[in-house]
């Protein structure tokens, strides 16, 4: 588009680019070319597009809702319901395409963490679910055609015009707007007593403790009103949270169940390791936060399935150099170039990844080794919120998966040399049309 980018993937130069802070930022929102659909849905006031001192007031409020434990109820009680409507599923036939139930089940899981709502996506499989889920998945899909993408001013030419989907994102966004103003009536935090970390409870709420919760909460702490979310921008937040946090993990939560389809020798470890620290017994059970931690081999797997297929394969959203400047100690970017560091090629790097093709959670085995060349969450000052809470729910599900079933990949099959994928929304990459076999164990 008569544009230079140079693309970064050297692991030290990726680094750079993620940390100085001074010499290279996403644009400025206004720069931001988004269709009229996603400009009414997302807007351009929220964590992802936001730079420099309100991106940094955002991860201020944002920051400790994601920095705490989860419980592992949130993800194995909807695994668990996931599993009947597998098992229901595959009595008609024993092949799944695998990604329509991770993206149901990451969509329930986001809407109950994020606040407390439950889509159905899981029952929708089985054309059941909410209104709210109907409405999202239009919303997100119409955002997503290429064609408006490309050539926004379709938006403004009768025939092309989409009346429907605007009254749709007029829905969801009134919908979660209540629920933000509902909360924020019923929540009315106190200051611990003789608390010296400066803690604030609400005493009376037994409502779910989401991040809904907990970014109300964090905001309490900031004195300073200037400090805190407006109700706009904590909405537009919940969205990107729903939007970025489910499909990313549905993605690589069905990459997993591939990997470990084409190797069954890896999904025959994942299951020793979770029966002898989960049991043997023939019934679903879920881990709890200790044994979710001696998970090694599954945790292996997920990152090595992240680093071969990272469901977001360039960072989100480009840097500019804001100043002359070098980086590393040979390259001379001029001011204003555009620089996207690129996760996959750098995960795909022969000198730093050995048979970089190749499946092999043992990589991962010793972390000291993979920490500065594994990118799949970005890095610096914006790195992903949701990480750990995406590793969590991975953990979860995967080990209860492993238990419960056993799988191949169908044959025949488009991924027989490497998984297929299709671009959407938010540059994640899902895959085409993943067939797996399955057969339960219990
Ligand atoms: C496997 C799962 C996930 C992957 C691979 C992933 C990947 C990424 C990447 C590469 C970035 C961009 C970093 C950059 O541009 O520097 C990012 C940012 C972000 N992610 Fe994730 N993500 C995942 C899950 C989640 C979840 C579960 C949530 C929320 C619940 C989430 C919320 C966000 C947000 C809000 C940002 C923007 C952060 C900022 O700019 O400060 N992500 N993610």
């Amino acid at each position: 588009m008569g544009k230079w980018i140079i693309i970064v993937s050297k692991p030290e130069l990726m680094k750079e680019v993620f940390h100085r802070l001074d010499a290279f930022q996403k644009p400025e929102p206004k720069e931001k070319k988004i269709t009229k659909a996603e400009l009414k849905f997302l807007g351009l006031n929220n964590i992802l597009h936001q730079i420099k001192e309100t991106h940094l007031r955002h991860r201020r409020v944002l920051n400790p809702a994601f920095s705490r434990g989860w419980p592992p109820e949130l993800f194995g009680n909807l695994a668990i319901e996931l599993f009947e409507v597998m098992d229901k599923e595959s009595e008609k036939s024993p092949t799944l395409e695998i990604h329509r139930f991770t993206k149901s089940y990451a969509l329930d899981v986001l809407g109950l963490a994020a606040f407390g709502y439950n889509f159905r996506g899981i029952r929708e499989i089985r054309k059941t679910g909410s209104e709210l889920e109907k409405a999202y998945h239009t919303v997100v899909y119409g955002m997503s055609d290429r064609k408006y993408v490309l050539l926004p001013i379709l938006e403004e030419i009768p025939g092309f015009r989409r009346p429907e989907l605007f009254n749709q994102i007029d829905y969801l966004n009134g919908v979660m707007l209540d629920i933000i103003k509902e909360r924020k009536k019923i929540l009315k935090f106190k200051k611990v007593n003789n608390d010296s970390d400066n803690n604030y409870d609400d005493d009376d709420y037994d409502g779910p403790r989401d991040l809904l919760y907990y970014m109300l909460k964090a905001e309490e702490t900031q004195d300073d009103l200037k400090s805190r979310l407006t109700t706009e921008e904590l909405l537009n937040n919940m969205k990107i949270f729903l939007m970025g946090g489910h499909e990313t993990t549905a993605v690589s939560l069905a990459a997993a169940i591939y990997f470990l389809g084409m190797n069954q020798e890896c999904q025959e470890k994942a299951r020793e390791e979770a029966m002898k620290i989960m049991g043997d017994e023939k019934k679903n059970i879920i881990p709890n936060s200790e044994q979710i931690k001696e998970l090694k081999y599954i945790d292996m797997v997920i990152k090595e399935t992240l680093r071969i297929h990272p469901p977001v394969p360039v960072a989100a959203g480009y840097r500019r150099a804001q100043k002359d400047t070098i980086l590393g100690d040979e390259y001379a970017i001029k001011k204003g170039t555009i620089l996207l560091p690129h996760i996959y090629a750098s995960h795909y790097l022969e000198e730093l990844w050995e048979e970089s093709y190749k499946f092999n959670p043992e990589r991962f085995a010793n972390e000291k080794d993979t920490a500065n060349k594994f990118f799949t969450f970005g890095g610096g000052s914006r790195i992903c919120i949701g990480m750990n809470f995406s590793l969590a729910e991975q953990r979860v599900f995967l080990a209860m998966l492993v238990r419960k079933y056993s799988w191949k990949v169908t044959e025949p099959s488009i991924h027989k040399d490497k998984l297929e994928v299709k671009p959407i929304l938010l540059d994640v990459t899902v895959p085409r049309n993943l067939e797996i076999d399955f057969e339960r164990r219990y």
